[in-house]
């Protein structure tokens, strides 16, 4: 399938999926982790893997960098409502991370955003329905065109306020 990279150029690679979760998310991510590997797709587990509590943004990071530095080609994350993980993950730069709790989401964040993260609710979703989501997410290309105009200016902000802060 097709990557980019930081600077949002197109990479061709083996599609490879990281994970993680904090204490909140960590079984719907194994869940996850299964389901993935049951269709033969690769996936590297960033953690968490216990119910011991940690901290959602140490997580989100792990994954996030994995999937800027092109380590994987994307990424889900997931924590009690996959608000945290979002908002962590989009520290990252080259990361378009999306809370997603519908499939008509996760689809949209492909095909108009190029979301390259995908974050989810596990007090939130039913373990069926986030399959879905994830299923819809990963199958999903970016429709390019007038979206990729405007993925590119969501790069010009991350880049522009870099140097502004540096
Ligand atoms: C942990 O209790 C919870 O705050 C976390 O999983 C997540 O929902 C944060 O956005």
């Amino acid at each position: 399938m097709r990557g980019a990279n930081r600077k949002g150029e197109v990479t061709i690679v083996a599609m490879k999926i990281a994970l993680g979760a904090d204490h909140a998310g960590f079984e719907l991510k194994d869940k996850i982790k299964q389901h993935l590997s049951e269709q033969g797709i690769e996936v590297q587990d960033e953690g968490t893997n216990t119910a011991d509590s940690v901290d959602y943004p140490d997580f989100a990071r792990k994954v996030a960098e994995t999937v800027a530095d092109q380590r994987a080609t994307l990424g889900v994350l997931v924590c009690g409502t996959g608000i945290g993980m979002a908002i962590s993950a989009n520290k990252v730069p080259g990361i378009r991370a999306a809370n997603c709790d519908t499939v008509f989401e996760a689809q949209m964040s492909r095909e108009h955003n190029d979301a390259n993260v995908l974050a989810l609710g596990a007090r939130i979703l039913k373990p069926e329905a986030a399959m879905e989501i994830v299923d819809s997410w990963i199958k999903t290309n970016f429709a390019g065109g007038r979206h990729q105009r405007r993925v590119e200016k969501i790069h010009e902000i991350e880049e522009q306020e870099v140097k502004r802060l540096s």
